[in-house]
């Protein structure tokens, strides 16, 4: 289906689990070859050996994508090890500590937006000079639902997200014209370890997905993974500055 993918180089941050690993996998599985980037090197083999099992190639890197110092030699480690770098889906965050912005550390907002959103930008900065060597590419960044709607409880990550849309944008008509296209995604409520089986398993949790989201679920990371595809793929050769929504009509109530 995506012969485009063939021997193309693509890079995901925060590749070890969820959304990123699905996206990994499914890259790979198109004969792509795909670097993950993670902070922790055991998950980053226990990951880059559950693909080398199915023959796919993936290879772990290890970065935290919060040190600009560190995105940038990764990228240049790419490019000098693999020859270009093609795609890439800018996937790593965290959800930060939970409650109100009168009890917001400082830290924890410093953190939080070092790691969802200046990472994006650092990202950016380096990969879109390598794509433009490269005569073209396409990157996606994840958002979320929670960079379209305010509400109570995490305020750094919502404005993270915000921004994460934002850059995705600003990328886009900066690059427009030099073949490279850049979306966002906004998942809704995906199965991955941002949302442990414990807390799913939480009295009222089944009654509130079902309350907010139309489609009453939450997505697997697969569900995701083929959307960031699509978005680099030739079937979506129109598309940049967008963000796309990946929440089972939670966004459109
Ligand atoms: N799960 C959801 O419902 C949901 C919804 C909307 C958006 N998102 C976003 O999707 C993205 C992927 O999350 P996920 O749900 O797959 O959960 P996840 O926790 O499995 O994935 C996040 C990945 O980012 C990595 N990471 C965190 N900080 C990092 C750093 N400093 N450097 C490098 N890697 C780092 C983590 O190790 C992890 O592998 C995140 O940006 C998250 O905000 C998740």
């Amino acid at each position: 289906m995506y012969e485009e993918f063939k021997a193309k180089i693509v890079l995901i941050t925060g590749g070890t689990t969820g959304m990123g690993k699905a996206a990994a996998f499914a890259f790979a599985r198109y004969n792509a070859k795909v670097i993950i980037c993670g902070r922790r090197e055991a998950e980053g083999k226990q990951t880059e050996f559950e693909a080398k099992k199915e023959n796919l190639s993936v290879d772990f890197y290890q970065c935290d994508v919060s040190d600009p110092k560190q995105v940038k030699d990764m990228i240049s480690y790419i490019v000098k090890k693999y020859g270009a770098l093609h795609f890439a889906f800018n996937n790593a965050g965290i959800d930060g500590e939970r409650g109100p912005i009168t009890e917001c550390t400082l830290e924890n907002w410093q953190r939080t937006i070092d790691i969802n959103l200046n990472s994006v930008f650092y990202c950016l900065k380096y990969e879109i000079p390598e794509m433009i060597k490269a005569g073209g590419g396409c990157i996606v960044n994840n958002a979320s639902v929670s960079g379209h709607r305010g509400y109570p409880g995490l305020p750094a990550y919502i404005a993270s997200k915000h921004g994460v849309i934002g850059i995705s944008k600003a990328a886009a008509t900066e690059n427009a014209a030099k073949n490279i296209r850049v979306n966002s995604i906004s998942p809704g409520l995906i199965i991955t370890p941002m949302f442990p089986e414990e807390r799913r398993k939480e009295e009222g949790f089944k009654k509130w997905i079902e309350a907010i989201v139309p489609m009453k679920r939450m997505a697997n990371a697969d569900e995701v993974a083929k959307c960031v595809l699509w978005l680099c793929s030739e079937q979506s050769s129109y598309i940049t500055g967008d963000d796309l929504a990946i929440d089972g009509g939670l966004l459109a109530r």
